[in-house]
């Protein structure tokens, strides 16, 4: 059988790069794209050390089409993996255009090429930030209802809270398009909260300086790095009054890409669009978290209750109910195990 050939768009980011590995170790050939903006050189050596071999790598920005173009004149692609770039949500509300410079020119661009050089599959990273934010925030899970199913792929997507919601939703319904009018076969995937590292710690979440997301910060904190938690507000009708996410590892969510080609290459017409949410049907307030990182790390997690952030959705998990059922895949670290297996990479 041929090896098909894969191209990786930001492949030497926190995400991504699991995906370069998950798709190296299952025999694809991967060519990573990165602009090294929002990524490190150090990642794509330590990619290097876990597989033994480089993948074929190219420094270029994704909006600068002739460069592009020079990486689609060298391969032959049977698909691309297609994350849009810039992720930090707090950042797109201070520099929204920047956001859309970078997410979706640099899409289109790609898109562009991709038609002109017949590749016509593609998985989107897409994001539970395209579903109504209005309709997270007065609503949560009843007290006690562990796996009340909230956003499935059929809700409406509009109204994001935050301009990097905005870049998702704005590519999903381009891709969306293309599907009807140039026959891409497109897979969205829509995930929401991915936690922690490969198995072989070398790569993983570990931003320089102060960590936006729960799981780092609190990692943080037990190895007394930063000297406590801010809770960002605890008093909202959930079952102890943080709000609630669902957290999925990194590892079981980049298995879940492998599924989605799995769909794509057994088609047989063009034109196919799917969405599907990547997450496990189990919410986790803040408090629980904390509670799960404690019994994780055998560390006392000190915390502040904080003001809200005002982009934050109050409670967003998914019935996952389709991806089980068409990409026969469920998640399979507990979040027990993602935790023991992230501070054991802190203690490293
Ligand atoms: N939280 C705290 N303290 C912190 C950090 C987070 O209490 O220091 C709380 C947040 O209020 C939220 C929960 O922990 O209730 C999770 O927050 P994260 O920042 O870890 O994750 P978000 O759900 O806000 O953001 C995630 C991804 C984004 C994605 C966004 C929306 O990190 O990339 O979901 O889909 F865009």
């Amino acid at each position: 059988m041929k090896q098909k050939t894969i191209l990786i768009t930001w492949g030497i980011g926190y995400i991504w790069s699991h995906a370069v590995i998950a798709f190296e170790q299952t025999w694809y050939k991967t060519v990573i794209i990165d602009n090294l903006d929002n990524s490190c050189l150090s990642t794509y050596r330590n990619i290097w050390e876990i597989l033994w071999y480089k993948p074929d790598f190219y420094e270029v920005d994704l909006r600068n089409k002739e460069k592009l173009e020079e990486v689609f004149k060298k391969y032959s692609f049977d698909w691309v993996l297609h994350f849009a770039w810039l992720k930090a949500v707090w950042e797109s509300c201070e520099k929204p255009l920047h956001y859309f410079d970078n997410n979706l020119v640099g899409s289109l661009r790609l898109f562009e090429l991709m038609q002109s050089y017949n590749v016509k599959n593609i998985i989107f990273s897409s994001s539970a930030t395209v579903y109504d934010s209005n309709r997270s925030i007065p609503t949560f899970p009843p007290k006690g209802e562990r796996s009340f199913n909230w956003f499935s792929e059929n809700d409406l997507t509009w109204n994001t809270s935050n301009p990097y919601g905005t870049t998702k939703f704005l590519i999903e319904n381009i891709l969306n398009d293309l599907s009807k009018f140039a026959s891409f076969n497109v897979i969205n995937l829509r995930y929401f909260n991915p936690i922690w590292a490969h198995p072989s710690w070398l790569i993983w979440e570990n931003p320089d300086g102060l960590p936006n997301n729960l799981s780092p910060f609190i990692m943080k904190v037990a190895s007394w790095e930063l000297p406590y938690l801010n809770v960002f507000w605890d008093d909202y009708e959930t079952i102890d009054g943080s709000w609630v996410r669902d957290y999925i590892d990194v590892v079981d969510l980049i298995d879940w890409h492998l599924k989605a080609y799995e769909l794509l290459e057994n088609l047989d017409f063009s034109g196919f669009i799917d969405n599907f949410n990547l997450w496990t049907g189990k919410w986790v307030s803040v408090f629980e978290m904390i509670q799960e990182s404690k019994n994780a790390t055998w560390k006392d997690i000190p915390f502040k209750i904080a003001p809200r952030r005002n982009w934050d959705l109050a409670s967003v998990y998914c019935n996952p109910s389709k991806s089980k059922n068409i990409l026969e895949w469920t998640a399979k670290t507990s979040l027990q195990d993602s935790l023991k297996n992230a501070w054991k990479f802190y203690n490293k």
